[in-house]
């Protein structure tokens, strides 16, 4: 069985936001304050999240990622991963982190049964970081980052590009992707969370309209050959490779290269409802139907029945769509 829906895109990957907390507080990505988090009665169980999954499998999902806030704030997060892991159908599970807490956590995380991690590091500059993430200590990734490296975890690093932040250092992760064994993937900073009350409206300008432009431009002047890898089974992701480098590095830009057409993602907040795009309100809380199959997947039928041809993240206001809203969460509470 697949999930298809009416334009024939294919969904067998689930985004699971396992909480909407965080050690940290990134620009892009939650309010500085103000923000209301769950209480944990409103988290998904333990339970509930690898229900989740088993439906989800059952209904022709292979692969699901881990998201948050921060999944490893949650205690159960290895025993969730092992429940996951167990079940027939699922061939790979990944988990974006910010990677504080990694150096304590990776081992019990490899022994679970995760693959993949995603781990987010926007500058390698201290002071940078501690305005970026407002608070956190790059010493702290670093270490984790280190850590994850002894386990074989297949690692990819999230670096999203801000103007006049971080866009003077694409050279120095091309560097790193040279010389270390991940996949660096720099970012089109998404304006999520169209909150019109909390919104840094100065932030949206920070956007670059093409970062593939100046991505390049940096990788050309490294003066090494780059090629692009196999981008099938990549999602969004456009992957490439400078010459002898140990590592990759890719180009997520939804923005100025919209790439709905393929998208092949649900997602599910950690308060349960499912969201077939991250874009737009439309939601519907499906935790109440979460151990009972069929009525499980007549609400995923319907998600999907109603999922937009694609967002309108490169609009200007006027723009766009005016029937629809966007949706009312910051990205911590959608987990990317
Ligand atoms: N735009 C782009 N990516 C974002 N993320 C969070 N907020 C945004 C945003 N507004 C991504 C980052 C981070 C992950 C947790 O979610 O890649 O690493
Ligand atoms: Fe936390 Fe990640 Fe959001 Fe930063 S981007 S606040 S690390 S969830």
């Amino acid at each position: 069985m697949f999930l298809r829906d009416k334009l024939n895109r294919v969904h067998d990957y689930v985004r699971i936001s396992v909480t909407d907390k965080c050690s940290l507080r990134c620009v892009y990505c939650m309010p500085e304050e103000g923000l209301d988090f769950f209480d944990d009665k409103t988290l998904l169980s333990t339970e509930e999240i690898i229900q989740l999954a088993r439906n989800f499998a059952r209904l022709g999902v292979t692969k699901i990622r881990l998201t948050g806030g921060e999944p490893l704030m949650r205690r159960d997060i290895c025993a969730i991963i092992a429940g996951i892991s167990a079940i027939d159908g699922i061939e790979d599970i990944a988990l974006t982190t910010n990677g504080l807490a990694l150096a304590r956590n990776a081992e019990a995380l490899w022994q679970a049964g995760l693959k993949r991690l995603n781990i987010s590091l926007d500058t390698f500059d201290a002071t940078k970081y501690r305005e970026i993430t407002r608070g956190g200590a790059l010493s702290e990734v670093l270490r984790g980052i280190e850590a994850a490296s002894q386990f074989p975890f297949v690692i990819k690093l999230n670096v999203v590009v801000i103007k006049g932040q971080n866009d003077t250092e694409i050279a120095d992760f091309l560097k790193y992707s040279i010389e270390n064994p991940v996949n660096v993937r720099f970012i089109e900073f998404m304006p999520i969370g169209h909150d019109a009350s909390s919104r840094d409206k100065t932030m949206w300008q920070n956007a670059y309209q093409s970062l593939e432009s100046l991505v390049f431009e940096e990788a050309n002047k490294l003066a090494r050959a780059f090629s692009p890898l196999d981008f099938s089974g990549n999602g969004p992701s456009e992957n490439y490779k400078i010459v002898g480098a140990k590592g990759s590095f890719g180009l997520i830009h939804p923005v100025s290269c919209n790439f709905c057409a393929s998208c092949n993602r649900l997602r599910v907040t950690a308060d349960g409802a499912i969201k077939a795009c991250l874009y737009w309100n439309d939601e519907e809380n499906i935790r109440a139907s979460i151990f009972d199959f069929d009525a499980f997947s007549e609400k995923i039928e319907h998600a999907l029945s109603g999922k937009p041809e694609n967002h309108e993240m490169a609009l200007t206001e006027n723009e766009k769509n005016s029937y629809q809203l966007p949706t009312w969460r910051h990205m911590s509470q959608i987990g990317g």
